[in-house]
Formats: structure tokens, sequence, C-alpha cells
């Protein structure tokens, strides 16, 4: 199979505040040190490594006393340039929602502030046919219904079950169209039945590359960005035509996230 890479847009934040000060999932430990200077340098890896893919990335300023804002991806959910906000579960967070949606409000985008909680693309991830909604620890399925009604796409919604995979895109990867990778543990078993049916032909793989954060991986159809430690997921992709690049983002896994997380894509109108 022919796979062909697609330029994209990104919005990005520098984890210039980063820190682990609290704790809101299992991976968090305020009591582990964090090297904020390194967080900063793996990010600018995978910054300038978009850039030399052909992609588009814009960098929203980092604000202090938010340290989680460096995962942009639960900043916003942009489809056909149309901006649904994120409204955050944890007060520690909550002040991301309308510093996303500022951005895009000066830069000219369509904006919706929600009124029910979804944590952007963490939770939503959009796929040709479907807009994939994760729930159980973050986002509710009112604000999946929030999301359908604004973006227009159909949602679909997925109980997450295991706390370690608490986003969806913790747990779930889009590769192309409706190509998927997701690590069926992370679901309940009528959602595993759901992804089934809806995408036969998917990825499936092992707990030890989902917890690697494997599945946090940016694809844009041909390359496939996702953390150096998941070869067991590079590998799988590497059979399926696409073209795993690693990245070391090990400070930034600290806090809970990895290469998805740190990437909000901006899909704009056509
Ligand atoms: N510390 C952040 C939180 O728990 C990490 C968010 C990771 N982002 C993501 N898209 N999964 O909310």
């Amino acid at each position: 199979m022919t796979r062909t890479a697609r330029p994209r847009r990104f919005l990005m934040c520098r984890p210039t505040h980063f820190e682990v000060s609290y704790a809101i999932n299992p991976w968090m430990d305020p009591a582990k040190p964090v090297d904020t200077g390194l967080a900063v340098a793996q990010w600018e890896r995978l910054y300038e490594l978009y850039v030399e893919l052909g992609h588009r990335v814009d960098l929203i300023d980092p604000l202090p006393g938010l340290p989680d804002m460096v995962y942009a991806a639960n900043g916003a959910t942009v489809v056909d340039g149309r901006v649904l906000g994120a409204r955050f579960r944890n007060a520690e967070r909550a002040a991301e929602g309308p510093a996303y949606l500022a951005w895009f409000r000066a830069n000219g985008f369509t904006t919706h502030d929600p009124v029910h909680v979804n944590e952007g693309e963490g939770d939503l991830l959009l796929t040709g046919s479907y807009l994939l909604a994760g729930r159980g620890f973050r986002s509710v399925t009112a604000g999946h219904a929030e999301a359908q009604e604004f973006l227009g796409r159909p949602v679909v919604g997925l109980d997450l079950v295991d706390p370690r995979f608490y986003h969806l895109d913790t747990a779930l990867g889009v590769l192309d169209d409706d190509e998927v990778v997701y690590y069926p543990g992370a679901f309940s078993a009528g959602s595993r039945e759901v992804l089934r049916r809806l995408f036969p032909d998917a990825v499936l793989v092992e707990e030890a590359d989902a917890a690697v954060f494997g599945l946090n991986l940016m694809s844009d159809g041909l390359n496939v960005v996702l953390p150096e430690a998941a070869t067991g997921v590079a590998a799988r992709l590497r059979e399926r035509g696409f073209r795993p690049i690693g990245v070391d983002l090990s400070e930034l896994f600290k806090g809970g996230g990895s290469v998805k997380c740190c990437t909000l894509h901006v899909r704009e109108a056509a």
C-alpha cells in the first residue's frame, strides 16, 4: 500500500513553566524531580521534527501557573475551522480552556465556549467517519453531545476503564482516515466490541506498548511520530507501510503525556 504524507497545521505550547506540582493522573508524582530545561529541549526536538516534515506549527504563549498547558491537545478540538473549546474536569487546569480559546479567537476562528466537560483532543479523536469520544475519567457524555452538535460529526462514545489510560489519546491513535491503532484493555467490553465493528482492520497492541504511551502518536498519513520506547507499535506500523519516527519525551511523560498530548491538530475549513 502506498502511503502519502499530508501537510498539517498544529498548535503547540513550549513547556517553559512545566513541572509536576499536583497529581491528577496515576503517572504524576510531585515527589519525583522534573528537569524543566530537558523538557524544553525534548519538546523543541518534536517541534523541529514537525517543521522538517513540512507541517506548519503555531505557538501559543505558555502561562505561569499552568504547568500542563504544554499538553496542547487538550486545549480544544478543531474541525473544519470550527473550534470547540475545552472545559477541564480538574480545577488545576481550568484556566487553560479560556487561554486556548482566546488564541483561536485572536486568530480568526469560529469558537464555541463549552458548557460541559470535554478535554479537547485528549478525548475527542477525529477519523474519516467519526468523532471518537472517550469518557470515564475526564470528558463526559453531555460534553460529547455538545461536540457533536457544534462540530457536526457523528460522535461514538467509548468507555475508558483503566486509570492509567485516562484520556482516549493514551489508548487509541488515528493513523489515517478510518485506520486506527489501540490497546483493547483500556476499554470496556462493550466499547471493545464497538471498536471491533467500526474498525475490523485496526492494529491492536499490547499493554506494554500502551504503557510507554505508544498510542499517543501523531500521524500525517505516512510519518508517525511516537515515543521512541514504543518499539512494538513502531514495528507493527512499519509492517503496514507507515514510517514510524521515535522521539524521547521522558520529562513530559512524568506529567502523563507524550507526542499527541503536545500537539493540537488545527483542521482548517476546506
Ligand atoms: N497532566 C495532564 C493531565 O493529567 C496530562 C495531559 C495529557 N494530555 C493528553 N492529551 N492525554 O491532564
